[in-house]
Parts: C-alpha cells; structure tokens; sequence
C-alpha cells in the first residue's frame, strides 16, 4: 500500500556496493519528496581508491554515518559492523533497510535489522553460485534468508528463491541496478580516453582484475596466475589494476617484482569508476574474477572470461559474453575471446538491464 513518505536506511561498505546505491537514491531523490533517506558506510573499504573516489565521481551524498570498520577477520569485520550499526538504526527506525549485492555489510546490516524488526529490502537478491567456500555465498544465502523485499535482477534469480521456497510475494523483478550506473556515465567514461592515457590501443589489450580470495591467497594459483599473464602479455599488453588484497598476496609470495619489471604488464593502482568502465569498453578482452565485470562486459557486449569454476551470475553466459575459464584453459579461450571480438561478434543482453532498474527499485518500496 502506498504511504506518504518511505523512510529509508541504505547500507554500503565495500567497492561494488557504491555503483549500486548510486542510482537507487538518485531515483529515490527526484521522487518528489515520496522518500526520506540516509546514507550508512560501513568503512568496510576505507582507502581513497577503494571507496571516495566513487562518491565523487558519481555524486554519492557523503554518508550521514561511517562505521569505520575497516579490515578484520570475517567474524571480527561481521561483529564490528553489527555492533556499530545497530544504535544508528535503532535512532533513525527506518520504514526499510535496502541493502545492496553480496558482501558482509550486506549481511550483517540484514541481520540488525531482522532482530529489531525493520524490513530489508535486498537489492540484487537471488544470485547462487551454489558454492558455499565463496564467503560472498554465505552472505547471500543469509541475505535472502531474512529479508523481506527480495528484487532480483534476472529470472534465474527468481528460480533460486523459488527452489528455496520463498514465496512469490517476496520477490520482485527489477532488473540490474549497475547497468542503470553504467548507462549514466558511458559517456563520461568514454570521453576521458582512459586507455590511451595509460599507453595501450584500445582493442588491443587485456583487462584483468583479479582479488577473490580463492584466486590470490594461496601461493600455487597466485604464482600460476603470474605466469599466465606474463605469457598473454608476450601476444596482447595487459592492464591491470591491481586490489589491495592482491597487492599484498603478490609481495608475500615474492611475485610483485616480476609482474613489475614486465613490458607487457601495465600494473596499476586501482582505478575508480569511470577509468574502469572505459577500459573495460575499449578492452580487446576481459579476463576478471569479480561479479560486476562480467556484467558490465555483457552490457557493453565485451568477451569476458571469469577465472572461477562457477559464477552466481549465469546469465552472463547464457545471454551475454562471459566464459568461464581455468589456468589451464585460459590459453585457448583467451585466444577464442580476442577472435570473437575480432569477428565482432553480437551478444544479446538480459532483459531489464536497461537503466531503469532503480525505478522498479523504488516503485516496488512504494507498493510494499
Ligand atoms: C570485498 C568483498 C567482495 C568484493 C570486494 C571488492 C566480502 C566478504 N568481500 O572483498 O565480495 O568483491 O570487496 O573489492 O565482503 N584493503 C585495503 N583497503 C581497503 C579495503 C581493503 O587495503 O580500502 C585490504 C586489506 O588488507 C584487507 C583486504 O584488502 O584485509 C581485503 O579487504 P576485505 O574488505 O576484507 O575483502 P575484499 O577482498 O576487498
């Protein structure tokens, strides 16, 4: 039912959080005046290139609290954040709670709120990897476990609630939130000429990030890793921003120097928003392990291969440009990429990632 005005309480902590909030409060914004809402950081990300540089340059509101939280152990970082937010909560008591994506502000928000009765609305619900070693998996099967407002941004989505029993009423269709960042600031992102900038022509290099924990904290895959990209950079140059976690795990396993001292290898700070979706755009291929790359490179119709065994984001494959790859096929299907892109091959994109997904977001907290 239709209420005067929403009271609202969103949550971010981490990088892939802040591209998500973005849109959903702008559209909350300009609904004139349907909608009170604050802004919460967690600080679960704290450096400049991890977290302000995507305030500003999508005109994020500065937060009305930051937790600073910052980097802990999964349990510590989970407490830290449920103790910090749960007075701001309980001071503010929100109509709703909107959460957005898969990392461990997310849950624990989700959490807080569930005790003390405020709804949670979560935004990008629904994504399975079926992988439960991911700590992103967990977050997610809590997530939608106790919320109350589950929108989805794809059918599958949809389908894993179902499977879990989760009724229909729950669920909510709105599509992808990140697609309506990424429609809004194309342009911007085009015309900064970002890969030029840094020395590479475009369509003729490799985009590569990489920070999932089951890719960079062990020695061996880490180590393997190096030595293929320094191999695909003897045929393509390879750009790659590296993340603080990888940074670290590089220096500990003594592979920082070689990647360093390589001509092919462009190893960079990471990029905020805008640098990243140009290079991703003029990208002759993607190579990643993040969730939001393989999406973004299905919108903007970019070969992508994803260095895990399995995605929670299918659709990407079956309607988009993304692969999944191993280090002992990467090889060949790095190969395969840059002759897809080559052909100009046309992939198809996932119905409502259309940039308007925001405004299903907010129709539906209107209706709830
Ligand atoms: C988190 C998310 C992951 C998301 C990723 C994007 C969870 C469980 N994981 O992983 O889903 O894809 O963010 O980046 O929530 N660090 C810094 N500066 C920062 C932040 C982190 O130096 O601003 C370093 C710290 O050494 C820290 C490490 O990076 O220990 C990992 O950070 P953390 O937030 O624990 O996880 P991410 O790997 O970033």
């Amino acid at each position: 039912m239709d209420k005067d005005v929403v009271k609202v309480l969103h949550v971010v902590g981490a990088r892939p959080n802040f591209m998500k909030v973005a849109p959903i409060m702008r559209t909350m914004a300009a609904r004139g005046g349907r909608f009170e809402q604050r802004l919460v950081h967690t600080g679960q990300h704290y450096d400049e290139a991890m977290s302000q540089v995507f305030f500003d340059e999508l005109g994020i509101a500065p937060p009305d609290e930051n937790l600073e939280v910052g980097s802990k152990s999964h349990a510590a970082q989970t407490a830290d954040i449920m103790l910090r937010f749960e007075p701001v909560i309980e001071a503010y008591r929100p109509d709703w709670l909107v959460v957005v994506g898969d990392v461990n502000s997310t849950m624990a928000a989700t959490l807080v709120a569930s005790k003390i009765g405020v709804r949670t609305a979560h935004v990008e619900a629904g994504l399975r990897s079926f992988d439960r070693s991911m700590p992103e998996e967990i977050n997610r099967l809590v997530t939608d476990a106790l919320a109350d407002l589950l929108l989805t941004p794809s059918p599958d989505a949809d389908e894993n609630l179902r499977r879990e029993g989760v009724p229909d009423s729950r669920i909510r269709q709105v599509g992808n939130v990140m697609i309506d960042t990424l429609v809004a600031n194309l342009e911007r992102a085009r015309t900064r000429g970002t890969p030029r900038k840094m020395g590479v022509e475009p369509r003729r290099y490799v985009y590569v990030t990489l920070h999932r924990p089951s890719n960079v904290d062990a020695r061996e895959s880490l180590a393997a890793i190096v030595a293929c990209l320094l191999e695909v950079s003897r045929v393509s140059p390879v750009v790659f921003p590296v993340h603080p976690r990888t940074r670290q795990r590089l220096a500990d396993f003594g592979q920082l120097d070689v990647l360093t001292a390589s001509p092919g290898v462009k190893l960079v700070e990471p990029v905020g928003y805008l640098d990243s979706i140009g290079l991703v755009e003029a990208a002759a291929c993607v190579l990643t392990d993040s969730g939001g790359l393989q999406e973004e490179t299905t919108f903007l119709r970019v070969p992508c291969l994803t260095l895990r065994p399995n995605t929670e984001r299918p659709i990407t494959i079956s309607e988009g440009s993304n692969r999944l790859t191993t280090l002992s096929t990467l090889r060949g299907d790095l190969e395969a990429a840059l002759a897809r892109r080559a052909t100009g091959e046309e992939f198809p994109c996932p119905a409502l990632w259309d940039g308007k997904a925001s405004e299903r977001v907010a129709d539906a907290l209107l209706q709830a």
